[in-house]
């Protein structure tokens, strides 16, 4: 946590606890002039509580009981009517196309809360439930390792707050841009996307994201905030300012760049024997995602349909007791992959259909089964599809499940990826498992939400050059990073890298 925001959190800490104690004493004032006597501390309490929480009920049992309802009604009808009036900017800010409220879906949920019958805690609204502090999405130049990153160069359009939605974090170079649409047509929430552009790879990676905001899907524009990255020792002949790339327009009838075999056919990564630094991007993708909740995933995993809304739909209702359990948690997706010839299913009824005939299977069955294979994934895939989101079952990253690399809803409070590891020495989201695992997460399970490999089953390749790198990248990792790990995050029975 930064030195601003804990700052940030001590003043609103201060600001709370100054109104709490002005009501209690207004409160024992007038109870002073009522009967003089009434002075016990326990009334004040839910008062403060409740604050803090923004619950809509409180409980009092004291001759103060209607004063405090009055106020703490005030208190709460006051915040509803905040939350409502951030939605309709929400949405009267972003452009043509989107409807915020949609995606997020919170104006119905806002007011619900207050019939839905809690289990473990009242419910509150999804600002209060969530948590967070909102971010800039400013454009700037840092230097990151040996990389330069220049951050929010090209920024979304719409203005979301930290809680209102959900971004799915990824990383790529130009070639796999085709991949934006069909994913922003399934998310319809914010991507935030880092980019390896050496070189000479820089203006064709420019003129794609030109080609995407001006030709294709207005989404791309709302939603996709784009970072650049390279090695200092590949910087581009020409960085344009971040105004003139959002700015310029493109000829649309020159095509896409990533299908362009003069680009594609001479990429400077290639002709360089570049290694993609994948988890730069990943971490370059996470840490500047302006939401509380992120999905950081690999762009050719299409997430279902309406996953943000019914996820924070999920963390609002608050009614599993799973959520409460003191361990550190992650959303765990299970994963598929449908043949070539099949569209990606857009429920968990239509995916069953797909499993059962063949059509679909789960993620790398025939790559790396136990890198994918999810707890109680047979029991999952014969679950039948229920309303809403919820925790399927938890799981935990031991046993069968030890070298598991999962794909997850988290926060940026979660373990980074390790930089040192490229896409080409594989292993490269293992580091981060056996952090998760040593600090003892929880991995909830989603019902009815999962991610589906763009269409094309994935089989065997040999590749001579990676395997050199991926034997090398093993004694790395055995060598050097895990006795680190060792020292940083120490040790539990039952993790492996
Ligand atoms: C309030 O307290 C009185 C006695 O102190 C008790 O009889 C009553 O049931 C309590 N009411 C509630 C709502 O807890
Ligand atoms: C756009 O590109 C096409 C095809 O190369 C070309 O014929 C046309 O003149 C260009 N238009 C503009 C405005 O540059
Ligand atoms: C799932 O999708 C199919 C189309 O593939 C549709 O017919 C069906 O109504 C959907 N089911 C639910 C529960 O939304």
């Amino acid at each position: 946590m930064s030195v601003m925001t804990r700052r940030n959190w001590a003043l609103r800490l201060s600001i709370i606890l100054n109104v709490c104690v002005l009501l209690y004493v207004c409160v024992h004032f007038g109870s002073w002039q009522e009967d003089g006597t009434n002075w016990d501390t326990a009334a004040a309490v839910p008062l403060v509580q409740d604050n803090i929480l923004g619950s809509e009920s409180i409980q009092i049992n004291s001759s103060l009981k209607t004063a405090q309802e009055a106020r703490a009604t005030k208190v709460t009808g006051s915040e509803e009517k905040k939350h409502v009036d951030t939605s309709t900017t929400g949405s009267a800010g972003g452009t043509k196309g989107v409807d915020a409220t949609k995606f997020v879906g919170k104006d119905e949920h806002g007011l619900e809360g207050q019939e839905s019958r809690p289990l473990v805690q009242p419910s509150i609204s999804l600002k209060d439930a969530v948590g967070c502090n909102d971010k800039s999405l400013e454009p700037r130049k840092a230097q990151r390792g040996d990389y330069w990153v220049l951050y929010n160069y090209v920024p979304m359009t719409m203005s979301v707050s930290c809680w209102e939605t959900i971004t799915y974090t990824t990383h790529g170079d130009y070639t796999f841009l085709d991949n934006l649409e069909p994913l922003l047509e399934r998310w319809k929430a914010p991507v935030s996307i880092a980019m390896h552009a050496p070189g000479n790879d820089f203006q064709p990676t420019l003129d794609s994201i030109k080609y995407l905001r001006n030709c294709g899907s207005p989404l791309v524009s709302q939603l996709v905030t784009f970072h650049l990255y390279f090695s200092s020792k590949h910087v581009p002949k020409v960085v344009p300012p971040s105004e003139k790339v959002i700015d310029e327009i493109y000829n649309c009838s020159l095509g896409a760049p990533w299908a362009n075999p003069q680009y594609t056919s001479k990429m400077y990564k290639n002709e360089k024997k570049l290694l993609y630094p994948v988890n730069v991007g990943r971490n370059v993708a996470r840490e500047s995602a302006v939401t509380h909740y992120l999905l950081a995933s690999d762009i050719e995993l299409y997430p279902s349909p309406e996953l943000p809304s019914k996820f924070l739909e999920m963390i609002r209702r608050r009614d599993q007791p799973t959520l409460f359990k003191p361990n550190p948690k992650v959303f765990v997706l299970s994963i598929f992959e449908v043949d070539e010839k099949s569209l990606p299913p857009i429920n968990k009824t239509a995916l069953s259909k797909m499993l059962k005939s063949g059509t679909a299977i789960p993620f790398h069955k025939k790559l790396c089964s136990s890198c994918h294979n999810v707890p109680k994934s047979k029991e999952w895939q014969e679950a039948p599809e229920t309303e809403g989101l919820h925790v399927f079952h938890v799981g935990k990253r031991t046993g069968p499940f030890v070298h598991w690399e999962p794909i997850f809803i988290g926060t940026n409070s979660d373990p980074w990826y390790d930089e040192r590891l490229s896409w080409e020495g594989k292993s490269d989201k293992m580091t981060q498992g056996y952090e998760l695992c040593v600090l003892d997460y929880d991995f909830l399970i989603l019902d009815n939400a999962f991610l589906v490999h763009r269409p094309g089953i994935k089989i065997f390749k040999k590749d001579q050059r990676r395997e050199i790198l991926t034997a090398k990248t093993n004694v790395l990792i055995s060598k050097i990073i895990v006795p680190e790990l060792k020292v940083m995050y120490g040790v539990r029975k039952g993790c492996a890298v």
